[in-house]
């Protein structure tokens, strides 16, 4: 698919931050400079009002948290606090990156919450290989692998999802994810969790071109004022300067649709309502270099051709509910022809539903998941991902995270494909069974 041409966008050079007198932030690593971010300070965050390429002169200045202690005192002192034992730091145990300005301890510092991941140690995870392209979905070889969106970025096939984990929850699942290799973090305004999200990003040391994210704007949210608060304060929330993908969390007129909130659709619209709408400013968001890919999710084919009507930039991704027992064909076909990623959800039956146990009963499942050695969690994602479709399932427990990673090694075949496809029923688990084409 062609890159689409980007009307000026802000981010193109590196931008610089005057902080104070002779003294400037970089915001090219792509997470917030510390005075939006200031609780990531001082592990894990650019340095700031440290004109030196020193770390020891680093860690004599004041830290900005704890008034009245250096940085050092204070690492010492979040190190204790963490680990029940007194720290006992030499310079050796900090690395800094000096072309980076950041500052982190070697080694992990297990049991924070996440209210105080900000503070601990970077657990300086190891970067993972580049993304790849590959030419759909089921051509993915690893968690690095991904389908290039029509705006030029790469989103990977499989992601990790965070619905129902709040902001105090959220952090060590996304480690656990990070950990294990993922390199997409679905989150959303509504889940409350992007503060949680962000924190355990930055606390894992990779950069920020190495974690895809993606977040939604929700229904209170619509319209085109709203929209553009929405994605700021997700921006502050996540603790960054861009998300890679900003969707749509539903359509419907009463919920905004793309259009203004309270605007009926289609017989009242009109083209000047258009730069009222949510939509609208998911354009200019993008245009604007705050947000890499846009799309929506939960549209439905009717939805999907009212916005392609008005939109000036295509939608790139729409997530919706996709498992066996919910097989959106034409949905999917649509999605394909207009060049849309689809981007399942409750692959595994729906946190919501709790479905897991049915689904994994399922015959066709059992037989597939015995004569491949795999588990039947894998054959409902592997059956997803050979559909067409990106994923992004979610699980607390670490063995399961890596389990739902473990899809690359094996291909069911057309007879075990179709015979999952079978147990379409048409039955929805999200969102307690409400259909989104309901949604006028
Ligand atoms: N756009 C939308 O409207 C929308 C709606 C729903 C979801 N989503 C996104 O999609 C993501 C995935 O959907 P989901 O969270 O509803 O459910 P899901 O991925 O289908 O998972 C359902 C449940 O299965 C369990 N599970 C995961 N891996 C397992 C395994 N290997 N073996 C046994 N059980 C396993 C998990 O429980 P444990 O955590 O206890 O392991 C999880 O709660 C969400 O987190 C969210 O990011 C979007």
């Amino acid at each position: 698919m062609p890159a689409l041409k980007r009307r000026a966008s802000p981010s193109a050079a590196e931008p610089q931050v005057k902080k104070r007198k002779g003294v400037t932030t970089s915001l090219s690593s792509g997470f917030l400079a510390p005075a939006t971010a200031k609780a990531a300070f001082p592990v894990d965050a650019k340095v700031k009002r440290i004109p030196t390429k020193s770390k020891s002169a680093y860690l004599d200045k004041r830290c900005d948290r704890c008034e009245g202690k250096t940085v050092q005192d204070c690492l010492k002192l979040q190190y204790t606090k963490a680990n029940g034992e007194k720290a006992n730091y030499t310079l050796a145990d900090l690395r800094y990156d000096v072309g980076a300005k950041r500052l982190s301890v070697t080694g992990g510092t297990p049991g924070l919450s996440s209210r105080n991941a900000c503070l601990a140690p970077s657990l300086g995870l190891a970067k993972g290989p580049p993304l790849s392209v590959c030419k759909d979905v089921s051509a993915a070889a690893s968690l690095a692998g991904g389908v290039r969106l029509r705006s030029g970025t790469i989103m990977p096939a499989v992601g990790f999802g965070t619905y129902k984990l709040k902001d105090d929850e959220v952090a060590g699942p996304v480690l656990k994810a990070l950990k294990a290799g993922y390199r997409l973090i679905d989150t959303a305004q509504v889940y409350e969790n992007e503060k949680g999200v962000g924190e355990a990003i930055r606390r894992s040391g990779l950069g920020r071109g190495d974690v895809f994210i993606e977040t939604k704007v929700w229904r209170s949210s619509h319209g085109y004022d709203r929209t553009i608060e929405a994605c700021r304060k997700s921006l502050r929330k996540l603790g960054v300067e861009y998300v890679d993908l900003y969707v749509i969390h539903w359509p419907g007129c009463k919920t905004g649709w793309p259009l203004a909130r309270g605007t009926c659709c289609p017989k009242d619209w009109t083209p000047a309502m258009r730069d009222t709408g949510t939509y609208r400013a998911m354009e200019d968001l993008y245009d604007q270099g705050k947000v890499k890919a846009i799309g929506v999710t939960n549209y439905s084919v009717r939805h999907l051709k009212q916005l392609l009507k008005t939109c000036r930039i295509k939608p790139m991704v729409n997530q919706v509910e996709f498992h066996p027992r919910l097989v959106q064909s034409e949905l999917l076909a649509f999605c394909k022809k207009e060049g849309i990623a689809v981007q399942a959800y409750a692959s595994l039956g729906s946190g919501d539903a709790g479905q897991a146990e049915s689904f994994f009963a399922f015959p066709p499942v059992q037989e597939a998941a015995k004569s491949h050695k795999v588990t039947p969690a894998q054959v409902l994602l592997r059956w997803a991902i050979q559909k067409g479709c990106h994923i992004v399932p979610k699980s607390v427990r670490e063995e399961r995270v890596k389990e739902n990673a473990g899809i690359f090694k094996f291909k069911l075949s057309a007879g075990e494909m179709k015979a999952i496809d079978g147990l379409h029923t048409g039955t929805r688990y999200a969102w307690k069974g409400l259909d989104p084409d309901s949604i006028k």
